[in-house]
Parts: C-alpha cells; structure tokens; sequence
C-alpha cells in the first residue's frame, strides 16, 4: 500500500514513518533524508541543494519530482511504500498522482508550540539518521547512537532562523494540500500531540485499519 506521511516540519513524520516501515515491511523515503545524505556525502546534488535547504527554503519541484519519480521507480517501492516530505506544493502532488497515485495520506496534527519544543531538541545521528530528542526521545549515551554508536548533531535548518522560514513555506505552499487530498477522498488525519508511543498506538491501528479494508 502506498502511504504519504504529511504534517509541519517536526510533527513526527520521520520518527512515525520509521516505525512504520519496520512493522509493514514498506520502504521509507524521505526527500529530506536523501537531500542530506547527498550533502554528506558531497555529491553535485548535496552541493546544489545545501544553501536552500540549510535557509529552510524548499527544492526546486523540478529537481524534488525528477529524484522521487526515480526512486519510486526501484524494485524494492514496487510493492508499496511510505512517502515522508513528499509531495509539499501542489505541482509535486499532481505529479505524483500522474506517476504513482497514493492510496493514503496522513495528517500528522500538531499544535505550533510541540513543533518548537520538538525541533529546538531534535538530534540526528551523522551515521544511520536514527532521530532522537535531547528531553522526549534522549540517547542511552549524550550525544552517541544508540543503534550504530555514530555522534549526534542538530540540523543546521533547525536553528531558529530557518524554522521560521520552514514554518512559513509549510502554510504558504504545503498547507493548501489539505484541501487537495480532501477532495481526492485520501486524507487521513491523526493526532499526533501525544508522546511518542502514544502516537504509534493511534497511527498503527488506523493504517492496520486502512491495510485490512484495502483486502477485504
Ligand atoms: P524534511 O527533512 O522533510 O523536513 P521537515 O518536513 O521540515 O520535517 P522534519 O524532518 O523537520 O520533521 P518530522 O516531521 O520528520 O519530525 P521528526 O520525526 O524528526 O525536509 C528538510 C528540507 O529538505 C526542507 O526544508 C526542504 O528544504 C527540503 N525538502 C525536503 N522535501 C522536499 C520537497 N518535497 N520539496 C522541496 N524541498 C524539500 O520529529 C521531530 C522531533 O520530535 C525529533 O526530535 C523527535 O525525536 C521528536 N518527536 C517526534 N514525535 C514525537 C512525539 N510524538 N512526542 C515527542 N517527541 C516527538
Ligand atoms: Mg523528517
Ligand atoms: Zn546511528
């Protein structure tokens, strides 16, 4: 089944999508995750997207629609997949609906005070990408992995300059897709306000529940 994960940068797609891909067995693919792996790893993509990315502006659509139509396109996505930062405008969502139409997309809720409590303490690994959160989601060892043993470090777009921006790009351009996949009949919301585990819960039986309808 083919699922978009959609919400305000730090409403949890990343960490929902990761539990998710472990327990449906369906591939995540995070447009931010590839952008900062190719900044890494300082392929020609890394080095065209920093500037942008590291401002918290967003990808050009032409780039972002190219990349994931390409990665959509391997053997592992054949059988579904988790979609997570994508589509964000709506020349992405056509796109995506021309190319490989989503069964679902949630709608992670959250009010704007948890998306600054939860960036502001955000930590990634520099190795896996595991995410962790210096109060809510905190690693066994300060500052280490707990899965690959690798440093933790705050995104550069996290700072409070970018989220600003990130923030504004969300409700400007990302936001009208609401109403979009509203009339498309595939929009799912889910509170996603709670801690962590709580959140799970509450998304694991709605996508059992979308999964057991679609084999009925
Ligand atoms: P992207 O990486 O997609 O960033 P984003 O959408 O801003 O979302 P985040 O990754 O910040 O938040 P999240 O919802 O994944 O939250 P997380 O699970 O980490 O994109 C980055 C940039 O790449 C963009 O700004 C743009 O430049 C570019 N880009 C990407 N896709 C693009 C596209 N399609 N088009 C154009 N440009 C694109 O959680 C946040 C924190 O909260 C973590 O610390 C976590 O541990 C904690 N947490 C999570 N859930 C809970 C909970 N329930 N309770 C307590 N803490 C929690
Ligand atoms: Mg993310
Ligand atoms: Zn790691």
């Amino acid at each position: 089944m083919k699922f978009v994960f959609f919400g305000a940068p730090g409403a949890g797609k990343g960490t929902m999508a990761s539990r998710a891909s472990t327990a449906f067995g369906l591939p995540h693919i995070s447009t931010g995750e590839i952008f900062r792996g190719a900044m890494r790893e300082g392929t020609p993509l890394g080095l065209q997207v920093k500037a942008v990315i590291e401002s918290g502006g967003l990808v050009s659509d032409e780039l972002t629609i190219g990349l994931v139509r390409e990665r959509l396109a391997k053997d592992d996505a054949a059988g579904g997949w988790l979609l997570d930062g994508f589509p964000r405008t709506i020349a992405q969502a056509e796109a995506l609906a021309s190319f490989c139409p989503e069964d679902h997309v949630i709608d992670l809720q959250v009010s704007d005070a948890k998306v600054i409590e939860r960036l502001s303490g955000r930590r990634m690994c520099k190795g896996c990408g595991r995410i962790f959160h210096t109060r809510f989601m905190p690693p066994s060892k300060p500052g280490i992995c707990d899965d690959c043993g690798a440093a933790l470090y705050t995104r550069e777009d996290d700072r409070e300059e970018s989220v600003r921006v990130r923030l504004e790009n969300y409700r400007g351009q990302t936001m009208p897709l609401v109403d979009y996949y509203t009339a498309r009949g595939t929009l799912v919301s889910v509170d996603g306000e709670a801690d962590a585990d709580a959140v799970w819960a509450d998304l694991r039986a709605v996508m059992e529940g979308l999964i057991a309808a679609e084999k009925a």
